[in-house]
């Protein structure tokens, strides 16, 4: 009987290995907000039972199936990873439990299940955007490097095919090994081929070693500009990077620095509540997850199951600390502002200082 006035959220989370940075700042956001909203809402308590996949997408799918048929939890969250996120999805579909991607970024993440919605980004979303900002800054060769798995594939894609479209020569793709990669011999082919820049997708976590790698081949000294999607200056590790990460230019959906009052607020607490760990975009991503999901619960008076949730989640306008965001009730995936960033100091602390902004960016990739 108890059980009934209890509503479970299975946070499935990489919290260790080579991910684990995005679990770490997920769970932590999902806690500042049920610490910031209450943890009763619609007469229910909710119940946040946090799960270790490492990032292991059979893990994952272990987890998923215990969480959805012991716990029988409502709302299954989280997915770091893209593997994780799709090895998920046929079990949210077969037992009806929507499903809030929090991290994943692969485009067509959101088609493997109807149940799937998403509060990340995707890789497309924020590559086009550096597609047209570099050939109009002096850009006009390039090299990519990409983490070789979906979201690296989108991202090498989506960029490429836009900034040959405005005359961009892209001399050289190369993909790098999500595991264990070791930069240096890409690094190297990049040095010789001598591009205006080196256009870069790593995973959250994976930023600061090719950071310290193309200052150690001294790949700037040498002309080659280094730019990217946002991945690659994390906030969660752009303050270790050192001086040498000033100037690099960046396109994403989330900076620390991003100047509202909803941010600064955000910003804040997140670091008060985390002895001063500042939020990054998976922050971001779980705690806007949160709030569709305790959105939905309010919505649906606690009454609902899996198909009203999912129904109150779709169409959700609001205001996040990235800004004004969306969920797409046909694609179930998010809307948002795109920013251009260069890395720079204030009060002595490295940021990400949003310069320019595309408003209210649909997935280019499910535009068919
Ligand atoms: C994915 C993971 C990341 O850490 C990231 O920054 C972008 C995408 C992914 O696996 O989808």
């Amino acid at each position: 009987q108890a059980q009934d006035n209890v509503f479970k959220i299975g946070l499935i989370l990489p919290m260790t290995g080579q991910q684990a940075s995005t679990g770490r700042q997920i769970e932590a956001a999902a806690k500042l907000y049920m610490a910031q909203n209450g943890d009763t809402v619609a007469g229910k308590k909710i119940q946040l039972i946090v799960k270790d996949d490492t990032a292991t997408p059979d893990v994952t799918k272990r987890l998923a199936q215990e969480l959805i048929v012991n716990d029988k939890v409502n709302v299954i969250a989280g997915f770091g990873v893209t593997p994780a996120a799709l090895a998920a999805a046929p079990l949210a579909t077969q037992s009806k439990t929507p499903q809030v991607v929090m991290a994943a970024a692969t485009s067509s993440i959101t088609e493997a299940s109807p149940y799937i919605v998403r509060t990340s980004f995707t890789l497309p979303q924020v590559s086009v955007a550096m597609g047209d900002w570099a050939p109009k800054n002096g850009i006009k060769s390039v090299v990519t490097l990409v983490s070789d798995y979906g979201p690296g594939n989108d991202a090498e894609k989506y960029f490429s095919e836009r900034f040959a479209l405005n005359g961009g020569k892209v001399i050289e793709k190369l993909r790098v090994p999500l595991r264990n990669p070791d930069f240096a011999p890409f690094l190297q082919k990049v040095r010789d081929a001598k591009p205006d820049a080196l256009f870069v997708f790593v995973p959250s976590g994976a930023g600061s070693a090719v950071m310290k790698q193309f200052l150690e081949r001294g790949m700037d000294k040498a002309g080659i500009k280094l730019i990217g999607t946002g991945d690659v200056t994390d906030d969660d590790q752009l303050n270790d990077m050192g001086d040498g990460a000033l100037g690099v230019v960046t396109t994403h959906h989330y900076s620390a620095a991003h100047p509202s009052a909803a941010n600064k607020k955000f910003v804040e607490a997140f670091m008060k509540a985390n002895k001063g760990m500042r939020p990054n975009f998976m922050a971001v991503g779980g705690y806007d997850g949160m709030r569709v999901i305790y959105e939905a619960l309010k919505q649906t008076k606690g009454q609902g199951g899996g198909d009203a949730l999912l129904a109150a989640m779709k169409g959700q306008i609001f205001e996040s600390p990235r800004g004004e965001v969306l969920i797409d009730a046909q694609t179930r995936d998010i809307v948002q502002d795109v920013y251009l960033r260069k890395v720079e100091k204030k009060d002595g602390q490295l940021y990400n200082v949003e310069f320019d902004v595309l408003k209210a960016v649909k997935d280019p990739g499910k535009a068919k």
